[in-house]
């Protein structure tokens, strides 16, 4: 039988083909705009995810038998908002998770609500780009558009909708709204109140791996899929992807290079960070994580490369940045292209170079942006290791996963071993092994993840550089509170 993940990312939705012996067979991609209406806001229309997820699905299972799909789920990209009417209508764009408006509003639930009452009712406190402070500011700023919402979604539980007709959301994503208690799996009859909206408003709640419907005819007819095609509910693409890595079980850690730059660590039992520096999200597996999210990771690369230097050859860019150079850089750079969140939680932050010289290259810049990126990782691995959490080693996903020099770059600014794993499709992967354990093919999450994914390769930290990069470390530390008061002046 086949199964399909889907990875309904921010660029662009990665569709994946897997077989039930865990062979990815296709892998498509289809883009869509992400449009910035104000600096600092990031917006999607639900529909074009829409139309291209049914085209990436046309594409992918073109060629093979389409009598043998038995289940599709997701990883989505998280925290979006997305608002319907009462006839299924998306009120608005969705707000998406790197969108930094809610500043107002996210302030008001932190100081005026309290950061321990939000942490008591959902583990967590308000980030701007997490769904509450959206609610809020659609009420505060579109009354109108607040007045009409019949139902609230995530961006990937829309396609679950479309797809099925099922009003559905999961563990994991649903964690990222702060209106979840994570703990008790359930919505918090408080945050419902503060953020003036009713129960019935929202999804019902599955874990990742369940069954929430099945295609509806129509789509199944457009698509020319049989109609029993089961789909699962998916997870946020962070813990999809740990799921695709292999990340189950105690203090397992993986790193996501996408669009955004996550840790993620995994935890058999529900545990809070006391300065709710990490989230504390429920995973997909049926058990818990910690995690720290920055905003900008691959991205700052694909910015650095294709906006400035107007290339993309992504392979002769690196090419000067050898061995020798790595830690001697005395550039650095702040990648806080959209704010930042973890563990600043700062919406004002923005993106800064800082130590050039006359004789400071291009390379160097460049090296600076990588490493940049890598210290930002840092600064929530600190947090986690802070707990008491001990990571000897994480698995690496996503885009920026591909390219050898960065993954180095990592190994070395976290001085731990990177396990790499036959795909880097960590969130598509994820999706389609939840489809396949909802389809009974595996009896658990963690049986499928043991049986499919399999590490192929490891980068080891080199002492000389690890210890470098400590010294470098401490320095880029110290530029973000040297020059955080200045964001607000020149916004
Ligand atoms: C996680 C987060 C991002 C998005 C990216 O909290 O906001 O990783 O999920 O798609």
């Amino acid at each position: 039988m086949y199964y399909i993940g889907v990875d309904l990312g921010t660029s662009a939705v990665k569709l994946l083909l897997m077989e039930g012996n865990g062979k990815i067979v296709n892998v498509v991609s289809k883009e869509y705009p992400l449009y910035f209406p104000n600096p600092g806001w990031s917006e999607q229309k639900p529909e074009d995810w829409w139309s291209a997820v049914k085209d990436g699905l046309k594409d992918l299972t073109g060629s093979y038998d389409k009598e043998q799909i038995a289940g599709i789920s997701f990883g989505g990209q998280m925290h979006g908002l997305v608002i319907l009417d009462k006839d299924d209508n998306v009120i608005r764009p969705a707000i998406l998770w790197n969108d930094g408006r809610t500043q107002v509003e996210t302030d008001y639930l932190n100081n005026e609500i309290g950061k321990e009452k939000l942490s008591e009712y959902t583990a967590n406190i308000a980030f701007t780009g997490f769904t509450a402070p959206k609610i809020l500011w659609v009420k505060n700023n579109e009354p109108e558009n607040f007045a009409k919402i019949e139902k609230i979604m995530l961006p990937k539980d829309y396609i679950a909708y479309m797809l099925t007709g099922s009003f559905c959301t999961d563990v994991s994503d649903a964690s990222g709204m702060l209106l979840f208690d994570v703990e008790h799996k359930c919505w918090s009859k408080e945050m419902i109140e503060i953020c003036g909206i009713q129960e019935s408003q929202l999804a019902k709640i599955y874990e990742s791996y369940e069954v929430v419907g099945t295609l509806k005819p129509d789509v199944a007819k457009e698509l020319g899929f049989p109609e029993g095609v089961k789909v699962a509910a998916g997870a946020g693409d962070n813990a999809a992807a740990a799921i695709g890595t292999g990340t189950v079980g105690d203090a397992r850690c993986n790193i996501s290079l996408g669009t955004s730059g996550t840790i993620f660590i995994s935890n058999k039992t529900f545990g809070v960070d006391k300065n709710n520096a990490l989230h504390s999200f429920a995973h997909a597996d049926g058990s818990y994580h910690l995690m720290g999210c920055m905003l900008s990771a691959a991205s700052c690369n694909k910015w650095w490369m294709e906006d400035i230097l107007k290339t993309t050859d992504f392979a002769k860019e690196q090419e000067p940045i050898t061995d020798e150079k790595l830690g001697n850089n005395h550039v650095y750079f702040l990648p806080y292209l959209m704010g930042e969140r973890s563990p600043h939680n700062d919406a004002n932050a923005r993106g800064t170079f800082i130590g050039m010289t006359m004789d400071s290259s291009r390379a160097d810049l460049y090296q600076a942006v990588l490493e940049g990126v890598a210290f930002a990782i840092r600064d929530s691995f600190e947090v986690a290791k802070s707990l008491g959490i001990d990571i000897q080693a994480s698995k690496i996903c996503g885009g920026g996963a591909k390219s050898p020099l960065w993954k180095k770059i990592f190994a070395n600014v976290l001085n731990i071993r990177l396990d790499i794993i036959e795909s880097e499709e960590g969130p598509g992967y994820g999706g389609a092994i939840l489809a396949a354990v909802a389809c009974g093919e595996y009896a658990s999450v963690q049986e499928a993840a043991d049986k499919l994914v399999k590490v192929t390769d490891t980068v080891e930290p080199d002492a000389e550089i690890a210890n470098r990069y400590e010294e470098r470390y401490q320095k880029f530390k110290k530029v973000y509170p040297a020059v955080k008061s200045i964001f607000p002046e020149i916004q």
